[in-house]
């Protein structure tokens, strides 16, 4: 860490996001959210959590989460987040994110909640809603404003958590006095929603997904699996998805040379694939070689980020009425 965050960033802001620890995260994630992680570093004071208590709402299984959980921190690392510039933690390790998310807890209303996208979508498909996935959105407020956060890079999925997190704030601003900072969602606009291999929202719960370090066999299964739509000359879910490594003038000559070869296309859109990919993952089967010095950068994140939440909640627990001595 810098000796002086906030005079050393260019913005002198805080910025703070999170990946849920459930299996491999995919291209989708990285374009829509963890690019920005990496590229951003240098201009805030940057804090890059695994939220493997939100993994718990869907997950239920030791060695998964575990693995999932050191899987995310080698992705982190390999896509070139800099332990000098980021704090990079796990949720887990600041135990105050939970103390906050209760009291959090009895400011918000059961409808207010109802109301949350991911909560009416699990109730229309009649999924059992456990009490932790009901209150997702609030722990993910604690997890932002416990840190002072200005700014939060995420996917367009992730908007009304952030607006649900700013309502929180205001609500405990109103009650107890000027407390937290209202943070920003920062959504890039045309990454904001990044399609998957049928062309819906690419996500772990579609099936439709290409993992950010898949191995060459799953870059050519994935895309020879792309679902076109024959009779046009641009088969549009590839033409998205290639879009995400190349520029527009490139894609127009490529897709008008070869207009309506389908097959040729997927070829030329699995080359860059696995030229992207490539030197990610040899980055990070190097990092897997010294797990321990890995998990050290956890732990030690874990430190700052708890120590700044524990002087955030002394302020919040004096408010409330909780501290007598
Ligand atoms: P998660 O793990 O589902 O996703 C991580 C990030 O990836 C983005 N994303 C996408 N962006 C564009 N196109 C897609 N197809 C796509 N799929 C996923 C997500 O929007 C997200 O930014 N709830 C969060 C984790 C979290 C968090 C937080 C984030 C917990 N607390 C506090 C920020 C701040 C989640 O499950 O993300």
């Amino acid at each position: 860490m810098a000796d002086n965050p906030s005079t050393s960033f260019r913005t002198g802001k805080i910025l703070l996001s999170g990946v849920k620890p459930t299996g491999r995260p995919h291209v989708g994630n990285y374009f829509g959210a963890m690019k920005q992680f990496v590229e951003l570093q240098h201009d805030y004071e940057t804090y890059i959590f695994i939220a493997d208590l939100h993994a718990l709402t869907t997950m239920q299984n030791r060695q998964e989460l575990e693995e999932s959980t050191v899987g995310v921190l080698l992705d982190y690392m390999a896509i070139g987040l800099d332990p000098k510039n980021v704090t990079i933690f796990k949720q887990s390790d600041i135990p105050q994110v939970t103390e906050l998310a209760w009291i959090f807890n009895c400011l918000t209303t059961m409808p207010y909640l109802m109301r949350a996208h991911a909560f009416k979508d699990a109730e229309a498909k009649n999924k059992e809603i456990n009490v932790g996935l009901f209150d997702y959105p609030v722990l993910m407020a604690a997890d932002i404003l416990i840190q002072n956060t200005d700014v939060v890079p995420v996917g367009q999925d992730q908007k009304q958590h952030i607006e649900i997190a700013r309502d929180i704030a205001e609500k405990f601003n109103n009650a107890y006095g000027e407390t937290f900072k209202l943070p920003e969602p920062l959504i890039l606009e045309n990454v904001a929603t990044v399609p998957g291999t049928d062309g819906r929202k690419m996500s772990k719960s579609y099936d439709n997904t290409i993992p950010l370090f898949a191995s060459d066999e799953e870059i050519e299964k994935a895309v020879m699996g792309i679902v076109t739509d024959s009779g046009s000359e641009v088969p549009t879910n590839v033409y998205a998805i290639h879009s995400l490594f190349r520029n527009k003038n490139d894609l127009e000559v490529i897709y008008t040379e070869n207009k309506g070869q389908y097959k040729k296309l997927k070829e030329l859109l699995i080359d860059d694939l696995k030229n992207f990919i490539k030197p990610l993952r040899e980055k990070r089967q190097a990092l897997e070689e010294d797990k321990s010095a890995v998990l050290e950068v956890l732990k030690e994140g874990g430190k700052v980020a708890r120590e700044r939440a524990e002087k955030k909640m002394e302020k919040v627990r004096e408010l409330v009425g909780l501290k007598l001595y």
